[in-house]
């Protein structure tokens, strides 16, 4: 073979494979066409270099410099090609792209809700009192939250304006407990508890209740409370306020006050309103009280024989007042933000 043929030949090679690797759209006809032109068997450059033989002594150097420069241009198309579709498909699904030395990515973990922390707290320093716990349905009957509370059916707190009363599952159908509502208050788990079981009684319950309030930065159409009762014989009030200051400086600290206002719920007489105050203002906490002796009778105990105390504490402020929240709002906007502080 003559150099001119042998070199144009070589031309005609170069522009194929480049042409061919510039178009290939993924990994198989890269590897089509790296066996077409560089294959070791019957390669295109491979059975080119056979003519390099049949070439004039002569003109050896010069075709086998030339068949060089082409082997090595074809390779190189061979490789920009690879990077171009590794570039397009992205360095990670490539395994020579993992970086083991580089640190992993923190994975977030999920923590329990402030409120239930709060809760579970509160559980455990009635505990160390010796209260169990207890618990209550959040659909309540009008006797579990009114009348064995001796609210009358007049009072104003049934108004429908003051509670959610429910119609049932279907739209317009009765309630099975008909009427029915979404408890507004664990007092109703008070009577529940004294139904079933005979004195003495000291529990706590905690839970949700619902009134259709406006949400404000103190008040929130649901929130939770903590209830408290006890029953046994000779119980007074100096016994609600011990067991309510130990109480608060457990949940607060040593150096928290504790005040009773005179005021007024139908199931407890006499009946407070608890403040603390802990290094600043006076909080209002909830209410408290000597369970009315109505209250005993309607559930079959004897008043002469067993009197008691109850307390119902609202569990948002005493979370809010311990961390410093100032929008009780926020407890409730699942921002992971702000909920991972606690
Ligand atoms: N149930 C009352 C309320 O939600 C709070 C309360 C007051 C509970 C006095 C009590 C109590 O147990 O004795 O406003």
């Amino acid at each position: 073979m003559s150099l001119a043929d042998f070199v144009a030949e070589l031309d005609a090679l170069v522009r194929d494979a480049t042409a061919a690797f510039s178009a290939v759209g993924d990994a198989a006809e890269l590897e089509a066409a790296r066996v077409q032109f560089l294959g070791a068997k019957n390669g295109r450059l491979k059975t080119l270099q056979k003519g390099l033989g049949s070439v004039a002594k002569a003109d050896k150097p010069t075709a086998g410099k030339r068949f060089n420069e082409v082997k090595q241009s074809i390779e190189s198309a061979l490789e920009s090609a690879s990077q171009r579709l590794t570039a397009a498909v992205g360095p990670a699904t490539d395994a020579r792209w993992v970086d083991p030395t580089v640190p992993g990515a923190p994975m977030r973990l999920g923590r329990l809700h402030p409120i239930t922390q709060t809760i579970e707290e509160l559980k455990e320093i009635m505990g160390r009192l010796g209260f169990s716990v207890a618990d209550g349905p959040e659909v309540e009957d009008p006797r579990h939250n009114f009348e064995a509370l001796n609210i009358p059916p007049e009072h104003p707190a049934r108004d429908p304006l003051e509670n959610f009363y429910l119609t049932g599952g279907v739209a317009g159908e009765a309630c099975p407990l008909s009427p029915c509502l979404l408890r507004s208050q664990t007092s109703t788990v008070q009577i529940r508890v004294m139904e079933e079981t005979p004195p003495p009684v000291r529990i706590i319950s905690c839970g949700r209740v619902y009134r259709p309030d406006t949400a404000d930065a103190t008040h929130y159409p649901m929130f939770h409370q903590i209830e408290g009762l006890l029953i046994d014989r000779d119980v007074t009030m100096a016994d609600l306020k011990s067991t309510l200051r130990l109480f608060a400086r457990s949940a607060f600290a040593a150096d928290v006050h504790i005040r009773f206002r005179p005021s007024f719920f139908p199931f407890t007489e006499p009946s407070v309103e608890v403040d603390m105050s802990w290094r600043d203002g006076w909080i209002e906490m909830g209410g408290a009280g000597m369970v009315d002796p109505n209250v005993l009778r309607a559930v079959g105990y004897d008043p002469e024989e067993y009197t008691g105390f109850a307390f119902g504490l609202g569990i948002e402020r005493i979370c809010a007042r311990r961390h410093g929240i100032t929008d009780i709002r926020e407890l409730y906007k699942n921002d992971v933000r702000f909920l991972h502080q606690f």
